[in-house]
C-alpha cells in the first residue's frame, strides 16, 4: 500500500489546471498518477476520454446484491495566481506545522485521497469484501463540468449505485467535522454593452453619445436593493424555508460574528434582513459581480469613451429555485432595463442546481431513500465521534459541486459528502493548504463507513 501523504504530494507536483489549454501536460500527469494508484490497489482502470479533460474511473466490480459505492472527486485545480503571495511554490508541496501546502491539496486532491487510501487500507486487509465501489474523478470540476452531464448519461447504468460518497466540501475546523447536507447551485453570465463602435476622444466627442461604462454601472445597480436582497422579478418565489433543524445544527457549531468579519477582513456584514452572515452564505440566494470592465486600466488617466464595457455575474442558489428559469429572468431584466442607446450581449456560463439531503435521525422521518446511505450516514456519525473525539455537524454549505444534483437527477443517487479542509485551507487562494490530522484521521472514518456498509 502506498503512503497517503507521500501520495498527495506525488499528486500536487501535477499542475493540473484544467481552465488553461497550457497545463495540459499536468492534467496528464495528475491523471496518470491517479491510476498508477488505482492499478497498485488492483482496481480496473478506465480513462474515458470528453471534449476537454477526460474522466478516470475506477472499478472494483460487485456481484449481484452486493452494496455498491460511487466515490466522486475531482483531479483538476484552480490556477495558482496570484503567484507572488505564495510562501512555498504552489506546485511543490511543503509541510509547514502540520499543514501541507499547495495548489489543490485541498481542492480536492488530499481530500480524494482519503477515500483513494481508505480503499486500498480496506482492500488490503480484506480483499474479499462484499462491495462494489467505482471511483469516479473528472478533470473538468473547475470550469463547471461540461462534459459530466452527457457522459453520465451515457454510463448511468454502470454508475448506478446506492449512493455517492465524496469529500469537497468544508468543516468548520480540523477537529469538527461537517457532514455537508446542502450546496447552494449555481449560474453564470457574462454581460457585454457595445456603445461606439470605436473608442472615442472624450473631449471631442464627451456629451454626445452613451458611455457604456456609465449605462453597465447604472444597470448592474438595478440588481440589488438597498436592503441587500436581489431585485429581480420573481427570484425568490420558489425559495423554500429552511428546516428548523438547519439551522440549530449552525447554532451547535458556536460561530462567533466578530472573529468571522475579522477572518474575512471586513468591518461590517452585509446580509439580507433577518439573516446573520452564517445564514447568508448558506441560506439564501445571491446575485454577484465576479468582474468588471472597460475602458483604460493602465497607469495615469487616459480621456476616452471605450466602445463597450463588460461585467461578469453570478447567482448562488438555493432550493428549489430553477437554475435555468433564473437565468432566463437575469437575461430578461437586463436587456429590459438596458438603455436602447447601446446594445447588449450575453454569453451564458456554467449551471449547476442547489441539492439538499436529509440525513436520517433528522428533520422528517423520510430521510434518504437508500438503506446503504443511511448505514453510511450513521457509520459516519459514529466513527467521526470516536475518531474526532466529536460529533459532526450537519451543515449546509454555500459553495456548489453541480455534479452532485446531477448524479441524484441521473440516477436517484444521494451523496454522503464530508468537509475534509477547513475556511483556512484557502481554497482558490495563495497558501492553500490541508490539515494532516484531519487527512489521516478522515482516512480511518472512510475506511470504516466502507466497512459498515459492506457489513464487516
Ligand atoms: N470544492 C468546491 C466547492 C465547495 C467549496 C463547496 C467549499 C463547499 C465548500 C468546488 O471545487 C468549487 O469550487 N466549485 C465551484 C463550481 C463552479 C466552478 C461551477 C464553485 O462553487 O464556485
Ligand atoms: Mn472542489
Amino acid at each position: 500500500m502506498f503512503d497517503p501523504v507521500e501520495a498527495v504530494k506525488a499528486f500536487v507536483r501535477c499542475p493540473s489546471v484544467s481552465t488553461d489549454l497550457s497545463f495540459a501536460e499536468g492534467m496528464a500527469s495528475a491523471r496518470n498518477h491517479l491510476c498508477g494508484l488505482f492499478h497498485q490497489m488492483g482496481l480496473s482502470v478506465e480513462v474515458v476520454a470528453t471534449p476537454r479533460h477526460p474522466i478516470v474511473i475506477a472499478e472494483r466490480a460487485g456481484a449481484a446484491g452486493w452494496p455498491h459505492i460511487i466515490v466522486y472527486g475531482h483531479y483538476d485545480v484552480q490556477p495558482a495566481d496570484p503567484l507572488d503571495l505564495w510562501e512555498s511554490r504552489p506546485f511543490e508541496p511543503e509541510v509547514r506545522d502540520g499543514y501541507l501546502y499547495g495548489r489543490g491539496v485541498a481542492d480536492n486532491k488530499g481530500p480524494l485521497l482519503v477515500h483513494v487510501s481508505a480503499v486500498g487500507r480496506l482492500l488490503e486487509a480484506h480483499p474479499d469484501v462484499p462491495l462494489g465501489i467505482t471511483f469516479l474523478v473528472e478533470g473538468e470540476e473547475e470550469i463547471g463540468s461540461p462534459s459530466f452531464a452527457g457522459f453520465l448519461k451515457r454510463a448511468r447504468d454502470r454508475l448506478a449505485g446506492d449512493f455517492v460518497l465524496l469529500s469537497d466540501t468544508q468543516s468548520p475546523r480540523s477537529d469538527q467535522v461537517a457532514i455537508t447536507v446542502g450546496l447552494r447551485g449555481i449560474i453564470c453570465l457574462n454581460v457585454e454593452l457595445v456603445g461606439p463602435a470605436k473608442d472615442l476622444h472624450s473631449g471631442v466627442y464627451g456629451g454626445a453619445v452613451y458611455n457604456p461604462i456609465q449605462a453597465l454601472a447604472e444597470l448592474c445597480s438595478t440588481l440589488h436593493n438597498a436592503d441587500g436582497r436581489v431585485n429581480l422579478p420573481g427570484f425568490y418565489d420558489d425559495v423554500v424555508d429552511v428546516a428548523p433543524w438547519e439551522r440549530e445544527e449552525l447554532k451547535k457549531v458556536g460561530f462567533v460574528e466578530t472573529e468571522y468579519a475579522e477572518f474575512l477582513g471586513v468591518s461590517a456584514f452585509h446580509t439580507s434582513p433577518g439573516l446573520g452572515p452564517f445564514e447568508a452564505v448558506r441560506f439564501a440566494p445571491t446575485l454577484d459581480f465576479n468582474g468588471i470592465g472597460g475602458g483604460y486600466q493602465g497607469d495615469g488617466t487616459k480621456t476616452v469613451i471605450p466602445s463597450r464595457a463588460f461585467a461578469k455575474i453570478s447567482c448562488r442558489l438555493v432550493p428549489n429555485q430553477d437554475p435555468e428559469r433564473i437565468q432566463g429572468r437575469l437575461v430578461q431584466t437586463l436587456r429590459d432595463r438596458c438603455t436602447p442607446k447601446v446594445s447588449i450581449n450575453f454569453e451564458t456560463e456554467h449551471c449547476g442546481a442547489p441539492y439538499r439531503v436529509a440525513p436520517p435521525d433528522k428533520g422528517d422521518d423520510s430521510g434518504v431513500a437508500s438503506h446503504h446511505l443511511r448505514t453510511a450516514f450513521r457509520a459516519a456519525d459514529s466513527s467521526i465521534n470516536e475518531v474526532f473525539g466529536r460529533r459532526p455537524v450537519y451543515l449546509c454549505e454555500g459553495g456548489s459541486v453541480p455534479v452532485i444534483p446531477c448524479l441524484k437527477e441521473t440516477t436517484g443517487m444521494d451523496s454522503l459528502m464530508i468537509g475534509m479542509c477547513t475556511p483556512e485551507s484557502n481554497l482558490h487562494a495563495p497558501n492553500e493548504n490541508l490539515p494532516l490530522d484531519m487527512f489521516v484521521r478522515g482516512i480511518e472514518v472512510s475506511e470504516r463507513i466502507f466497512r459498515a456498509v459492506a457489513g464487516i
